[in-house]
């Protein structure tokens, strides 16, 4: 290896714990171009911040973001913060002159990702947006076969993200529940990049929407005693139109927190007149492809651990979240310095763009009760 990058993360949540995670295993990655090394973590919250003491490399805490920006040490910023603090600490990350591992919904909404994407752009920032699914073996394939044209002409696209937790009633709010800190366009903005990921790389963007959205509970515990207000959509299923080569095609995005028996389950489905594809993270080292012959028969096939860049890991095992999580930031750096050698790239800033054109027009279309335009 060589080419070290050295990654500074802010917010040291969730999402900040299981970069340290994919960073922290990064030998396992065979003849990839970079050497990734975390350095530094901000998060206001000190517990947050100990966390980190566990990673050996982590040298800088910090309390605020501008401290951490200030190092010359940092090469790359990966941010994962409530959605209401997109733009503010992006803007800060691409002036101090360091690029940006985003995260999704790349601002709280379309304003906030055309003011981030025109930054980056102006100042020459390399920034690309998390969505690691696409990365599974599963999602590979689905893309390969769909970007080979060998389907016929396409019947149908089904794709989306599923979460059950929020089934329970006394599940405690937090920030994703009100539209405040999560943004207007709710569980579109936590799930829905995920969904788009694979069709916009494919070249379907759709031209007009649909949209059903459901406010399912619109109360949580506030974790005081007390109840606080749920504002943001729960569910959100979308009806979209695609051309594609002259023909509209229908495509049905959902993106629910309250779907029984989902555990962050991510699919998608292609279907056209000659051929089919389905992957679901439910069956995930499965995936279904249709040939039209005299008789008509899905192919089920066991995936192995084909990610697009080799590790350590043997072709027979199966991957997981941590797995396509480390996939993806490979991708990112590879891309960041120029080796991406034509494999599969994360969220550019201008489909995250195009991922709030659809969201906000969806919005509009259940305000409506009609089908909206995406200008
Ligand atoms: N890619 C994925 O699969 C995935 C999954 C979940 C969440 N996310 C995204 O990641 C981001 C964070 O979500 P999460 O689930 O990790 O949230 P989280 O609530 O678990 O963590 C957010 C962290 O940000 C910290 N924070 C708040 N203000 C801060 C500030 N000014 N400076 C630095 N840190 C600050 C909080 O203390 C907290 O530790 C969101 O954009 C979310 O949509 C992505």
């Amino acid at each position: 290896m060589s080419g070290r990058v050295k990654i500074g993360i802010i917010g040291g949540g969730l999402m900040g714990r299981e970069v340290a995670s994919a960073l922290s295993r990064w030998f396992v990655l065979d003849q990839h171009p970079v050497q990734a090394e975390l350095m530094a973590i901000c998060d206001p919250v000190e517990s947050r911040r100990d966390w980190f003491r566990r990673v050996p490399t982590v040298k800088l805490f910090a309390a605020d973001h501008n401290e951490l920006l200030a190092s010359p040490e940092i090469d790359v910023v990966y941010v994962a913060v409530p959605h209401d603090l997109h733009e503010t600490i992006y803007l800060d990350v691409l002036k101090s002159g360091k690029d940006l591992f985003a995260e999704k919904p790349f601002g709280i909404d379309l304003k906030a990702a055309r003011n981030i994407s025109e930054t980056a752009a102006s100042l020459g920032r390399f920034v690309r947006c998390s969505s690691e699914f696409p990365f599974l073996p599963g999602g590979q394939r689905a893309f390969k076969i769909a970007r080979e044209g060998k389907l016929g002409r396409l019947l149908e696209v089904r794709a989306g993200f599923l979460h059950s937790s929020d089934l329970d009633p006394d599940k405690p709010v937090n920030w994703k529940r009100q539209a405040k800190t999560c943004g207007a366009i709710g569980v579109m903005g936590d799930l829905g990049l995920h969904v788009v990921h694979i069709p916009f790389r494919l070249g379907w963007m759709p031209k007009t929407v649909f949209a059903q959205l459901q406010k399912i509970y619109t109360q949580r515990p506030d974790g005081a005693g007390g109840l606080a207000t749920c504002d943001t959509w729960d569910n959100a299923t979308l009806h979209t139109g695609l051309e594609i080569s002259g023909h509209e095609v229908p495509m049905r995005l959902e993106m629910k927190r309250l779907a029984p028996g989902e555990t962050n389950t991510w699919f998608i489905e292609i279907l056209g007149t000659d051929g089919g594809v389905k992957y679901s993270t439910k069956e995930p080292k499965t995936l279904w492809t249709f040939q039209r012959g005299r008789e008509q028969s899905w192919l089920r096939t066991d995936l192995g651990f084909q990610g697009p860049f080799n590790t350590i890991t043997g072709g027979i095992f199966e991957p997981g979240f941590p797995d396509c999580f480390l996939q993806m930031w490979a991708s990112f750096l590879a891309e960041r310095a120029g080796k991406l050698d034509g494999r599969f790239g994360c969220v550019t800033p201008e489909e995250a763009v195009r991922s709030h054109q659809l969201f906000g027009a969806a919005l509009h279309s259940h305000a409506g009760k009609n089908l909206a335009t995406i200008e």
